[in-house]
């Protein structure tokens, strides 16, 4: 069988840099394929096995990172604290909702963004917008926001650096259940949600000591199975880091485990579609609030024709004060299709606005507004609230507003740290964690 994945070239593709030398950047794509793959097609495999389950309604999907990852971010300390946050936020799901969780990093590659504008003005200096630091750097300078294809190697290698930590840690005893205290120690006395966290690790140890005590030590208390994600913006990348596997002779893009096509590049009949549809992977469609039935159906048609489950999940991000009104439909008609889809729910690129201060930021009230009415949405019809995709840092950042801290608009210019869209910190991201738990053992 001879594979295409050059069929997307011919259409159109939005949100790509315009690299000021192709030579360049063809110079760096051939240099891309002689690297080693980042995953394993095996990996892909698993993950699409779990998020089948989710499918059926038997997992959760727990999904989330940096909006915008950084070279400079690729730190120990800033993985480990973001992978303890999820850990502990997986931690409340599975304990408090008694639910598997599919455990998903926004992480190790996340490094491309899609603007609504292609420019950015300050004081009346207008620039091109950063694009990612995959593409162009932050600083608002001419010079940094040249799209610089070197950029694209140096993504694959914090890629590799932040996927080996994150490999240690999961693997390396660092996530064994033993240490559900450990994770929070820096945090119990700090905040109301670390707190209430405690309450439930104390739950946790004492039927850990029952366990062993009746000779019960699985394996699965002592490492997890942690996957990366990020959007397949730039389609030169991802195609770079397609390889065919030599077990099936399939493609997979093997710079992640899953890959999703951003709400702003999802046309059918554009390439980012084509080059989906190329790849095995397990892949997320984002829906925002304009996203037609037929729209829905054309991908599912098109991104997973065989019907797979765990192939395609499509994650929604419709806004609060939408999703109510516009995801029903959505979910009602592809139900009835027959297709098999995992939803999860993004509460956070519906709800951004900007404060008097000028910082873009989101409301944790908006944000568990939006997820409390895809449960809502899901419970009436009986489909399965599959998954949450959040932006969050293990950080004690001041980007958005609200939870047990009660961070104010005020406060924002404090410690606010993003490349991009605001994170919500560790305190806001186990607030949503305890909600959600809520949410799905009444769902
Ligand atoms: C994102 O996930 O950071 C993003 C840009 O989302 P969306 O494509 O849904 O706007
Ligand atoms: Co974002």
């Amino acid at each position: 069988m001879s594979i295409n994945l050059d069929s997307w070239r011919s259409l159109p593709a939005a949100q790509q840099p315009e690299w000021p030398d192709r030579g360049a950047l063809e110079q760096v794509v051939t240099k891309l394929q002689g690297l080693p793959p980042l995953v394993f097609a095996g990996e892909c495999d698993n993950l699409k096995a779990e998020l089948a389950a989710v499918t059926r309604g038997e997992a959760f999907v727990l999904q989330g990172g940096d909006c915008a990852e950084t070279f400079a971010g690729a730190t120990a300390d800033a993985v480990r604290n973001k992978l303890k946050t999820l850990l502990q936020m997986a931690i409340v799901l599975t304990y408090a909702a008694k639910v598997p969780v599919v455990k998903i990093g926004r992480m190790a590659g996340q490094f491309a963004k899609p603007r609504s504008k292609g420019t950015e003005t300050r004081a009346g200096v207008e620039l091109p917008a950063y694009r990612g630091d995959m593409v162009n750097g932050l600083d608002f300078t001419p010079e940094a926001r040249i799209p610089d294809p070197e950029r694209l190697v140096q993504a694959y290698h914090s890629s590799a650096v932040t996927l080996n930590l994150i490999r240690a840690f999961t693997k390396g005893g660092y996530a064994d259940l033993r240490q559900v205290h450990a994770w929070n120690q820096d945090f119990v006395a700090e905040s109301p949600a670390g707190k209430r966290y405690e309450q439930l690790a104390r739950e946790i140890d004492q039927a850990l000591a029952f366990m062993r005590a009746c000779g019960a030590d699985p394996e699965e208390f002592h490492t997890v199975e942690f996957y990366s994600s990020h959007e397949a913006l730039i389609l030169d990348y991802d195609q770079a880091l397609t390889r065919i596997d030599s077990r099936t002779g399939l493609p997979y893009d093997v710079s992640a485990h899953m890959v999703w096509i951003g709400e702003r590049t999802r046309q059918l009949g554009n390439a980012h579609v084509e080059f989906f549809a190329s790849i095995r992977n397990p892949i997320g469609v984002k829906l925002g609030p304009t996203t037609s039935v037929d729209d829905a159906l054309a991908l599912i048609d098109k991104l997973n024709p065989d019907n797979e489950p765990g192939r395609l999940s499509f994650i929604t991000r419709m806004g609060a004060p939408k999703i109510r009104k516009h995801l029903p439909e959505l979910v009602e008609k592809v139900t009835a299709s027959g297709a098999q889809v995992a939803w999860i729910c993004d509460p956070m690129h519906g709800n951004t606005f900007e404060a008097p201060s000028g910082h873009k930021t989101r409301r944790l009230d908006d944000v568990l507004d939006e997820v409390a009415g895809f449960f809502e949405v899901h419970r009436a019809l009986g489909t399965h609230p599959g998954g949450i995709h959040i932006e969050f840092t293990g950080d004690d950042v001041t980007e958005c507003v609200g939870g047990g801290q009660e961070i104010v608009e005020g406060d924002l210019a404090l410690r606010y740290e993003t490349a991009c869209d605001p994170r919500l910190n560790r305190g806001q991201s186990l607030d949503l964690a305890f909600r959600v738990a809520e949410l799905y053992r009444s769902a």
